[in-house]
């Protein structure tokens, strides 16, 4: 890791409370003195979010999976451009909620798209941009949809998909971590919100002990 700045995913089934952690983690980072900047896919800059309310309004159901794919990539596209390579070419720290993972997890394993097909787009997508450390929050399907239930009153397009969709995704996101165990770290969503923070500090406490200078 050179004078590049740090780029981190949050990833996890629905409800697993990626916005929560990802904010104590912003808020955390930039008490140590990084200039940290919080974001989320799909959206992120103006263009990226509009692309958002389309995949996730739940009236757009004849959205095929190849095109809620292209939708997915040429929002992250754009937001890779726009905002995520400026930052860590500043030597910021990019915190991202959901990144590419997510689309090899929803619409490979869950959909069943071809997996070649979603890598190669992917790298264009992103240019071959991947994060130096994905943390994947993991927790039992049922007990996720209830909590995502929780804390809103409607179900976007994906949260409506069944139970076996969703294991899918839980399934997938398990299955790419055992395939990248130096980048990916899986760990219980269950607890309170600090234990759960602590369980992520650990890495990023790891992760950050490589750089000798703060970023900015
Ligand atoms: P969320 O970020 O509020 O959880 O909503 C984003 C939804 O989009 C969530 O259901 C996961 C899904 N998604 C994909 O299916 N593929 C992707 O590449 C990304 C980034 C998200």
């Amino acid at each position: 890791m050179s004078n590049r700045g740090v780029f981190i995913s949050l990833e996890g089934i629905e409800g697993c409370g990626k916005s929560t952690q990802a904010k104590i983690l912003s808020d955390y980072m930039s008490e140590l003195g990084y200039c940290v900047v919080q974001t989320r896919e799909p959206g992120g800059t103006p263009v990226a979010e509009k692309i958002r309310e389309v995949l996730l309004d739940p009236k757009n159901q004849d959205l095929t999976s190849r095109t809620e794919l292209l939708l997915y990539l040429a929002s992250r596209s754009q937001h890779v451009e726009q905002l995520i390579m400026p930052a860590l070419k500043k030597g910021k720290i990019v915190i991202c909620e959901r990144f590419s993972d997510s689309t090899r997890a929803y619409q490979g394993y869950a959909r069943g798209l071809d997996m070649d097909m979603i890598e190669t787009l992917i790298r264009i997508a992103t240019g071959n941009l991947e994060p130096d450390l994905t943390i994947i929050l993991d927790m039992e399907v049922k007990e996720g949809l209830l909590r995502a239930e929780r804390f809103k009153n409607y179900k976007d397009r994906l949260e409506s998909e069944n139970l076996d969709f969703h294991n899918k995704v839980r399934r997938g996101y398990l299955e790419i971590a055992k395939n990248n165990p130096n980048r990916i770290k899986v760990i219980s969503a269950k607890g309170s919100i600090d234990d759960i923070h602590l369980r992520i500090r650990q890495y990023i406490d790891e992760l950050l002990s490589n750089y000798k200078d703060k970023p900015n």
